[in-house]
């Protein structure tokens, strides 16, 4: 996705930040960076000056209180980053550095005007366009009392304006008493936040509190550090993403089938399997994924629960030759692991998939899963919706794959979330002359009509097959319904036929 260039603008090396920053951080003006430590702060700045030097071969100068330039350098290393070209200024207390030489040492008594003094020598003598100030926090440490402190920041500022540089302040937020320390002199305040989970990897996530006189997108964005990048995925805005498609239905390839749906699924709308584990909803979704790649149209398929290979053995035995599409670039295939990937990060996945490789039909396998990427989180159901919305209104085929606990006897559905499809299909087991078989109905469908028939599925080597309307059942609200009409209508193995 291409970020809008601006000449007033400076990229800061992340393409999607620079996208919520609507094309990057205003130039010649100090951006406030802050969260607790370890939430990315020096990783993001680095980047900041890596692409100042790297893309428009801008100067960059990374003036550290608190880290020593082999510690910067080590970290950078540990993203294959190197701060070649890039100035490191090294200031830190002497208590910390007994054993260290080159770097300028100064008694810890010394006060705030000495080192801002040494802070902007550095600047004159070195011009750099790009400076990062590693933390406000040694700042305000060495300042005795509140009213030097924001004066002599506000000098540094002025300063830093004077020489035309763009500077990132970061903040570690210690020793700042709750304050909202020194935000009224910042163009920008952007705050990063790092939540801990029970299980599963940490999530981060940032916000822009403010920025002068310049659009941006608010609210939190969930964003990710990775070896080598900075990830940062824009949070999800429905409504911005309307687009004009052609209505019509999608066959899923199996004749019975389409019937049974009322002539198979709207585009723009959603679609909901349910049913219990190994009933066959993953099949039938993939049903309809080999029936798009048929058409010519791509089909993303997002899976948390399955792995490819259990997908493509399941794909083998339906006739439908996944890997095949999937090497032609006709399919895409996502592994989605619940207990890394952050909720913003799969929206983001998913839309790459539907602006990026215009996906027609979305699957997404399966909503439990999707849901505990965040138990905690009740915005949760609200992101699906938005999401939900947005494929809605491009167009898309979505199935969505919800498993219901328990096989046989009282099946649960987890969660209700039949109000946000506009199709269910319910899939169970049923028996029938002493042998459990498998059968599928369509409960719901707000556009169109459709059978409120049931009728028995299968997969056979040769394919899914769906079989005629079925009558006579019993205790059809039970988990498990019996059949006691005519052997007639049943399906039967393709050998047992002949
Ligand atoms: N090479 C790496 N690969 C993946 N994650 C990393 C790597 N290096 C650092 N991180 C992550 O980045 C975080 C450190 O970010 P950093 O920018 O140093 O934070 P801050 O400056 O806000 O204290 C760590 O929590 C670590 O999880
Ligand atoms: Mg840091």
């Amino acid at each position: 996705m291409p970020t809008p260039k601006s000449p007033d603008k400076m990229q800061t090396g992340i393409p999607e930040f620079d996208l919520i920053l609507r094309g990057g951080l205003p130039r010649e003006r100090l951006h406030l960076l802050e969260g607790s430590p370890g939430t990315g702060k020096t990783t993001i700045a680095m980047q900041f000056l890596i692409q100042g030097r790297d893309d428009v071969g801008e100067k960059g100068l990374y003036v550290s209180l608190s880290e020593s330039t082999s510690e910067l350098a080590a970290s950078a290393a540990s993203h294959g980053w190197s701060l070649d070209g890039i100035e490191v200024f090294e200031l830190v207390p002497l208590e910390a550095q007994l054993d260290r030489q080159q770097s300028i040492l100064y008694p810890a008594e010394i006060e705030l005007g000495e080192t801002m003094r040494l802070v902007m020598d550095r600047i004159q003598a070195l011009d750099p366009d790009r400076v990062v100030i590693d933390s406000l926090s040694e700042l305000r440490l060495l300042a005795q009392d509140q009213l030097r402190y924001r004066r002599q920041i506000l000098a540094l500022k002025q300063f830093l304006q004077e020489r035309r540089c763009t500077t990132l302040v970061l903040d570690d937020l210690t020793n700042r008493d709750g304050s909202k320390d020194l935000h009224s002199l910042m163009h920008t305040v952007i705050s990063l936040e790092q939540v801990e989970r029970s299980y599963g990897a940490a999530r981060r996530r940032l916000r822009i509190a403010k920025m002068r006189g310049a659009t941006y997108q608010s609210g939190w964005h969930d964003f990710a550090i990775t070896s080598g990048a900075v990830l940062v995925f824009p949070s999800l805005i429905a409504e911005e993403h309307k687009t004009e498609f052609e209505a019509g239905e999608v066959s899923s390839g199996v004749k019975s089938l389409d019937e049974l749906t009322g002539s198979g699924l709207a585009r723009g709308t959603t679609t909901m399997l349910v049913g219990p584990s190994g009933v066959g909803k993953s099949s039938l979704a993939l049903q309809y994924v080999a029936e798009a790649v048929r058409r010519g149209e791509y089909a993303a398929y997002f899976s948390f629960d399955e792995t490819f290979a259990t997908l493509l053995q399941r794909s083998t035995a339906l006739g439908i030759d996944i890997a095949e599409a999937l090497k032609e670039g006709k399919l895409g295939w996502e592994r989605a692991n619940p207990s890394r990937l952050s909720p913003g990060e799969f929206v983001w996945q998913v839309r790459r998939g539907v602006e990026d490789r215009k996906a027609r039909v979305v699957v997404i396998d399966s909503l439990n899963s999707y849901l505990s990427t965040m138990p905690e989180e009740q915005a949760l159901t609200l992101q699906m919706h938005e999401l939900l919305t947005y494929l809605n209104n491009q167009g898309v085929v979505t199935i969505l794959i919800l498993a219901q606990q328990g096989i046989v006897g009282d099946v649960q559905n987890p969660v209700d979330l039949s109000f946000m499809s506009d199709a269910v299909v319910l899939m169970r087991f049923f028996e029938a002359y002493g042998e459990v078989r498998k059968a599928i109905s369509v409960v719901k469908k707000r556009s169109g009509v459709h059978e409120l028939s049931i009728r028995e599925f299968r997969l056979f080597p040769e394919g899914m097959q769906v079989g005629p309307r079925l009558m006579d059942f019993h205790g059809i609200l039970t988990g498990v319904p019996s059949y006691s009409g005519s052997p007639d209508p049943l399906l039967r193995d393709m050998t047992e036929a002949n």
